[in-house]
């Protein structure tokens, strides 16, 4: 058997000691498959003592670890610490700077310094892998990067984000409202004490970014993603979409049009009302699902946990095999020289389905002025429900509006004439239908 792939740990926390724990219990098979053993030669976290309910005593440590990239005993670090900046940023530099590889399940960093660092990766001969950072143990970067490879892909969409998975799923079952189980979720350990990345999408947005370049061969473009979040979401707005037929979901989506010779890249991530026998709509709780469409493979469905230290560590070693065996394509597929620049594609002309939900004073002439607005846009109302509270005059009524497909920019165009409205109690909330 070859050589001992060495591997050094930065971060020993719940991904960092799945890592430990899984090339303990399956080393063996791990190493058959690999052809050649992987083992760790040292790890650094913040603090040394710390039982982590793994054995860390036979490793080296590093204090600062920036260190482990400068050990002769080490091949490959990995880097097990978030934050798109910082320790693990100056880690990742001085790692594929010095030639050894990096993997990493860092979305975050690799979402706002990804060129920078698969372009160190190339300059320096070394491997770059992010498998981890993108839906846990899905093996989605590799299905798209190497299986899929062979296709022109359409279209890329899934669901990206456990956490609001989780709660979009609760509120569903339970008919609770936001809040409520947004508390229970950070109880239990789904969402983070501060949710905000979570729930605003931005997480989803980060894992979007890399599926799309890795998708369409485009230049990574994280500040490009539209990112609207699930904490305006009512429990009557799921109410009502299951009353037509939906569920709702936060969805990550992209595609890629080429117009007179350049390309636009649309990204958006936003909750979308989901058709019931969609494939996506059964996925729940924490999961994570993503869809792609490729030109000769067709539907693509990869589905599984999003999270956790047994998923992520099993992504994390899949890459540490494939670099050992020596199967490093470059990060984004293409070397970054061939990714292409794109512009973002104006979401104005998408066609789509909408689903509108105002909260209205109760008072005769406000649904005309509604309807009058959507009608001057060129809007096209399919069904309307209005939902009020009987002898209440002091509440707002909701009323919900589905419109016949249409231009996105016709559906802003009516929202537009009716901003500042006094028969508005609330901004309006707007859904697509996944179509
Ligand atoms: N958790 C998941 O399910 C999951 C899934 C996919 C991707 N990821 C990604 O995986 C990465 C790690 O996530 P995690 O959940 O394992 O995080 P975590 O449990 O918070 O662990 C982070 C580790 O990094 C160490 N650390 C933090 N700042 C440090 C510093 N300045 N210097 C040295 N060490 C430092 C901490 O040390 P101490 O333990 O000593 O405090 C801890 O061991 C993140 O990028 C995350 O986005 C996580």
């Amino acid at each position: 058997m070859a050589d001992t792939l060495r591997i050094a740990l930065a971060g020993l926390g719940t991904v960092g000691a799945g890592v430990i724990r899984l090339l303990a219990e399956n080393g063996t098979l791990i190493a058959q498959r690999a052809g050649r053993p992987i083992e760790i030669t040292a790890v650094s976290a913040r603090d040394r003592a710390k039982d982590r309910g793994v054995d860390i005593s036979g490793f080296g440590w590093e204090d600062d670890m920036t260190a482990l990239s400068a050990r002769d005993d080490v091949d490959v670090v990995v880097e097990l610490v978030g934050g798109s900046d910082g320790p693990a940023l100056a880690l990742a530099r001085t790692t594929l700077g010095s030639g050894k590889g990096l993997v990493t399940a860092n979305k975050a960093m690799v979402a706002h310094h990804g060129l920078e660092l698969a372009q160190l990766a190339e300059a320096n001969d070394a491997a770059m892998r992010y498998e981890a950072a993108v839906a846990g143990g899905i093996p989605a970067i590799k299905g798209l990067g190497e299986g899929a490879a062979a296709n022109r892909i359409e279209r890329i969409y899934g669901i990206l984000n456990g956490t609001c998975n989780y709660i979009l799923s609760e509120m569903e079952s339970t008919g609770r409202d936001f809040g409520d189980v947004l508390g229970e979720a950070q109880a239990l350990g789904y969402a983070e004490a501060d949710p905000t990345f979570d729930i605003e999408g931005v997480d989803a947005a980060h894992k979007l970014s890399l599926l799309a370049a890795l998708a369409f061969g485009t230049r990574l473009d994280f500040g490009a993603v539209a990112t609207t979040g699930i904490s305006r979401i009512r429990a009557a707005d799921i109410a009502q979409a299951r009353a037509l037929g939906y569920v709702i979901r936060l969805i990550g989506l992209a595609d890629c049009e080429k117009d007179n010779g350049e390309r636009h890249l649309f990204q958006r991530v936003a909750p979308y009302l989901v058709p019931t026998n969609h494939p996506l709509a059964g996925v729940s709780g924490p999961t994570n699902a993503v869809v792609a469409e490729g030109n000769f493979s067709g539907r693509l469905l990869f589905e599984g946990a999003g999270a956790g230290d047994g998923p992520t560590a099993s992504a994390v070693v899949a890459d540490l095999i494939d670099i050992a065996r020596g199967n490093v394509p470059p990060p984004f597929s293409l070397p970054v020289s061939a990714l292409e620049a794109s512009a973002p594609a104006d979401p104005g002309h998408r066609r789509n389905r909408a689903y509108l939900r105002f909260l209205v004073a109760d008072r005769p002439g406000v649904l005309a002025e509604i309807t009058a607005a959507m009608r001057d846009a060129g809007v096209s109302i399919e069904s309307m429900i209005q939902q009020g509270h009987p002898d209440d005059d002091d509440n707002p009524v909701l009323v919900a509006i589905v419109t016949h497909e249409g231009p996105e920019g016709a559906v802003d165009r009516a929202l537009t004439m009716l901003e500042g409205s006094e028969s508005l109690a609330d901004k309006p909330l707007v859904m697509r239908l996944l179509g």
